[in-house]
């Protein structure tokens, strides 16, 4: 056995641990609590090697899984987003499911199925394999694309946002037909590969699919956990417009000393553009923005109130010196319910060495929206982009370019689909289920409402310092195997659902 974990190595730290979990395991050992405690992935299992082996061949997948550098934002990574698609198509394969790759106007989608029952319920699982460009490079203690385990947790881009989490639901699935031989509902997978840059191909794929993705309820995990351990019911995310705002002034750049102060200087034009988009109370100043914003519930406001969130924390995960945002709404108001407008990025002039002395010829800012229901993405494209243009003096030329866009989302969590969820989670983890909405987008989410009529349940694994899209995204081993069992969970009680 022994023998068998060392070698099966393929990577130094996963190998070392394989190692030691073979050495220490609790059949081999006479105390099984002082290993418990030694090694915090262990928790009693009732047949130690075999539940080692299993669990570590599912670990050792995700890290598999974790080592494609399935960028989308930047196509440099095309063929590596494509390579993904293939691995997890095989994946679903060897799994035991049907599984087709299936092209869209971008990245590919997988879809994968197993054998569907009449009068059975139908699960669409949704995830995405692509993930957030990984710089800046530097602040990483590991190599974003070379997975390691340091304190239990798995370290590499992608393994909260999204790939861990998918994965759970396809262990689970997995094992259950590997104990069960059968599950108890149809079940179909959706995992594409644009997530990360609106989905923007995914609502036309869903049109064209109609059929094919018939279903009861779809199930997503890539939300988060209020803490570590406490399940989490997301019943609301927010919407996106990202627009990238261009100003040109002279043609090339220019001495500033022979030219400056005879042409206006775009990167001055944009700064004060920019200071436009909001009041001094915090709140976005575009005409017409908040028109269709839904107000807070009296009962999310209370119950909110008492989630194990303080503002302390908060501070400190966000490393600024000081908390900020729209006069009137807590923090956590502030993220999960209220809009808002973000400048991601600037660029203009000289940014190198030195000193260069310039009129800049160009300026431009890429700009964020998170949007909350009821407000309507593409209605909002105009309001702003009229906002921007007339805002903007003569004396440049504006360019308002769109990007993406989603939808906001918001659904019933009483719902007989919702309660099941809810049993699922308490089931899962032991504790009451915490509701909460989200300031974070999945912009599929209600086109899965728009055309194919089905509600969501978002179910998200992933810890508030999971490091989402920044240097050093990890993801807790014990996540993944609470993702595993919440699938499993979730499968049986939807299946009881009359
Ligand atoms: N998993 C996130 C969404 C999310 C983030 C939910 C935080 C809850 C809390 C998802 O993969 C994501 O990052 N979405 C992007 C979408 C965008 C690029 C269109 C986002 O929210 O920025
Ligand atoms: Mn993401």
């Amino acid at each position: 056995m022994i023998e068998k974990y060392a070698g099966g190595i393929a990577i130094v730290p996963v190998a070392i641990s394989r190692l030691q979990l073979a050495l220490t395991c609790p059949a081999l050992s006479p105390s099984r609590t002082q290993i418990s405690l030694a090694n915090p992935w262990l928790q009693a299992p009732d047949s130690c090697i075999l539940y080692l082996m299993s669990r570590d061949d599912a670990l050792n997948d995700l890290i598999e899984f974790l080592r494609f550098p399935s960028v989308s934002a930047d196509s440099q990574f095309k063929p590596h987003v494509e390579s993904c698609a293939d691995w997890l198509l095989q994946h679903f394969e060897k799994s035991g499911l049907d599984a087709e790759k299936l092209p869209t106007g971008g990245n590919p989608v997988v879809l994968a199925r197993n054998n569907h029952k009449p009068g059975r319920k139908t699960v669409l699982i949704y995830g995405h394999y692509d993930v957030q460009p990984p710089d800046p490079l530097a602040l990483w203690q590991t190599p974003p694309f070379e997975p390691v385990i340091r304190d239990g947790r798995i370290f590499a881009r992608g393994s909260t946002d999204n790939k861990g989490q998918i994965f759970a639901h396809l262990v689970g699935v997995e094992k259950s037909l590997q104990s069960k031989g059968d599950l108890p509902v149809n079940v179909i997978f959706l995992v594409e590969g644009e997530e990360e840059t609106g989905s923007p191909h995914l609502e036309d794929f869903l049109r064209k699919n109609i059929t094919a993705l018939s279903a009861d309820i779809v199930v997503i995990s890539d939300t988060g956990m209020v803490a570590p351990g406490i399940p989490t019911f997301t019943y609301g995310l927010r919407g996106i417009l990202c627009l990238e705002v261009r100003l040109s002034g002279p043609a090339v750049d220019l001495h500033s000393g022979i030219f400056g102060g005879s042409v206006a200087n775009p990167a001055t034009v944009l700064i004060e553009l920019l200071a436009k988009l909001h009041d001094q109370h915090g709140k976005v100043a575009v005409p017409g923005f908040y028109d269709r914003v839904k107000p807070l519930q009296s009962w999310e406001r209370e119950r909110w109130a008492t989630l194990p969130f303080n503002d302390q924390a908060w501070l400190k995960t966000t490393g600024a010196p000081a908390l900020y945002g729209e006069e009137g709404f807590s923090n956590l108001e502030r993220v999960w319910a209220r809009p808002t407008a973000e400048i991601n990025g600037l660029g203009s002039g000289y940014q190198g060495e030195g000193p260069k002395t310039i009129v800049p010829s160009q300026a431009t800012a890429k700009l964020s929206f998170r949007l909350v229901p009821d407000q309507d993405p593409t209605e909002l494209r105009g309001i702003i982009t009229k906002f921007l243009t007339q805002n903007c003096p003569p004396t440049v030329a504006v360019d308002v370019i769109f990007q993406h866009q989603g939808k906001p989302y918001l659904m019933e969590p009483g719902s007989l689909f919702g309660q099941a969820a809810q049993r699922a989670l308490e089931k899962t983890f032991g504790q009451p289920v915490a509701f909460i909405r989200e300031g974070g987008s999945v912009p599929i989410t209600q086109s899965f409402k728009d055309v194919l009529n089905l509600d969501t349940l978002l179910l998200g694994l992933a810890l508030p310092d999971a490091k989402a899209h920044s240097p050093n995204e990890n993801f807790p081993v014990e996540n993944f195997e609470h993702g595993i069992r919440l699938n499993q969970r979730l499968l049986e009680e939807i299946a009881e659902l009359k």
